[in-house]
């Protein structure tokens, strides 16, 4: 059972019914993608009734439930599964603090002796206005809770700064900005790296590189992510090694130190100074969209036996993850209008076209109304290619998106533009 219903929880299910081993897999609620895949159907039930999901899983007879995403996490459905006796790839409540709280974060990071920005949190103006102050030039305003990709600021100037905090304090962001966290701005390149744990052992996955800003050049307000790459050809096997060494295995220890069972992914998004060290920009506790999209196809090791073993704690038992060569490269179609309002409802024309070019069309924010795929959401399409290099596998994921017509899809021409325009 796999709850959620964007393009990672497509991918998801796509890549575990790629398994042998898997013959059954059901999406909570899902999207058009998935109640279209063969293998795969979508069940309504209510998330903020976690007894019933338990029901629900218990009655279909799952193996395995895996949280997608964030807000289910944060609010303990991992908690009550497990204690309905289901087999959870999610951390409980207090460990999804890791992504839900960004000071609960920051001190898990500072007792864990990670490297991560300098920051202080408020719920007082006139206290941030003054640490502002003390700051230099850009600054970052965070608000404190989860925000959909949507909660930070990255300021220029102390009036933007002011206004960020301003904003998140009055409410702006909901219950998510009463708490703003104002913290150091980082220079350098970022990249997602999402590890496996069972509490204990941690297996990074090959690192990707996200694009979560709107528009062309990485400009414009931040989204939830409108495409990404992986490998990223720049983090070797010794930067991983530091990340695995330096950040992932003493941030699983910290938490474990707190007496969290985490048990799931740990996604860490850095920054690699210009020196080459890894900062922590922050962590979420699941897999990423639209990471999963070109992680996943690049996976080799049945992606069952993993997960399955981290959500029963024997992770060190089974070996690590494997790669295929080469490279996948993921362009998310969205609705006119996102990040802000848009439009819903729209039908999709040109999907069995994009799927005849090779590549992967996942769905994001898609329904299926019995004759049609229609736009149901911000993100609606999560085309991948895959290749021999990161170049074939963007073509064939922008030879897909060419197919695909709705009114006023909008992607970015230029997804991998970093592979190309820096060293
Ligand atoms: P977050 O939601 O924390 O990932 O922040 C969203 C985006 O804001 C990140 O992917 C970065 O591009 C940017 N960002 C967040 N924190 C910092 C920071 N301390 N320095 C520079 N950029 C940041
Ligand atoms: N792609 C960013 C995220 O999943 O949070």
């Amino acid at each position: 059972m796999i709850i959620g219903q964007g393009g990672r929880e497509h991918a998801l299910a796509w890549k575990l019914l790629q398994s042998a081993a898997v013959t059954e897999v059901c999406c909570v609620p899902g999207n058009g993608g998935t109640a279209r895949l063969s293998g795969c159907q979508n069940l309504a039930v209510a998330l903020d009734d976690p007894a019933e999901v338990a029901r629900v899983a218990q009655r279909q007879g799952v193996d395995l439930v895996i949280i997608g995403p964030e807000a289910p996490l944060a609010a303990g459905l991992g908690d009550e599964l497990r204690a309905a006796g289901l087999a959870v790839l999610g951390p409980g409540k207090a460990g999804a603090q890791i992504e839900a709280s960004k000071s609960w974060a920051k001190d898990l990071m500072h007792q864990a002796g990670v490297p991560t920005a300098a920051a202080q949190s408020f719920t007082d103006l006139e206290a941030a206005r003054a640490y502002l102050k003390t700051r230099a030039l850009p600054i970052v305003i965070k608000a404190d809770g989860l925000a959909a990709g949507k909660g930070v600021t990255v300021a220029e100037t102390a009036e933007v700064a002011l206004e960020a905090v301003e904003a998140a304090l009055a409410g702006q962001l909901g219950p998510a900005g009463r708490q703003v966290l104002i913290e150091d701005y980082l220079d350098g390149e970022e990249v997602s790296v999402l590890a496996l744990t069972d509490g204990q052992t941690v297996y990074p996955l090959l690192p990707a590189q996200d694009h979560k800003r709107i528009g062309i050049g990485d400009t414009g307000p931040n989204t939830g992510g409108m495409g990404a790459y992986a490998p990223v050809p720049w983090v070797t096997p010794v930067l991983m090694d530091r990340i695995q060494q330096q950040i992932l295995l003493p941030t699983v220890r910290a938490l474990r130190e707190r007496g969290i069972d985490y048990r799931g992914i740990l996604y860490a998004g850095l920054m690699i100074r210009p020196a080459g060290d890894p900062w922590v920009v922050e962590f979420n506790c699941r897999f990423g969209d639209p990471e999963t999209q070109v992680v996943l196809p690049l996976l080799s090791s049945p992606l069952e036996t993993l997960l399955l073993a981290c959500a029963q704690g024997c992770l060190g038992d089974v070996p690590p993850p494997e790669w295929v060569l080469g490279g996948a490269a993921c362009v998310v179609v969205a609705a006119a209008g996102y990040p802000g309002p848009y439009t819903q409802g729209d039908a999709i024309d040109g999907l069995d076209q994009a799927a005849e070019t090779g590549a992967l069309v996942f769905h994001a924010g898609t329904v299926w109304d019995s004759s049609h795929h229609r736009t149901a959401g911000g993100r609606v399409l999560a085309v991948t290619g895959r290749g021999a290099s990161l170049g074939d596998a963007l073509q064939q994921a922008y030879a897909g998106v060419s197919a695909i017509d709705f009114p006023g899809a909008y992607f970015r021409p230029d997804i991998g533009w970093r592979l190309t325009h820096e060293e």
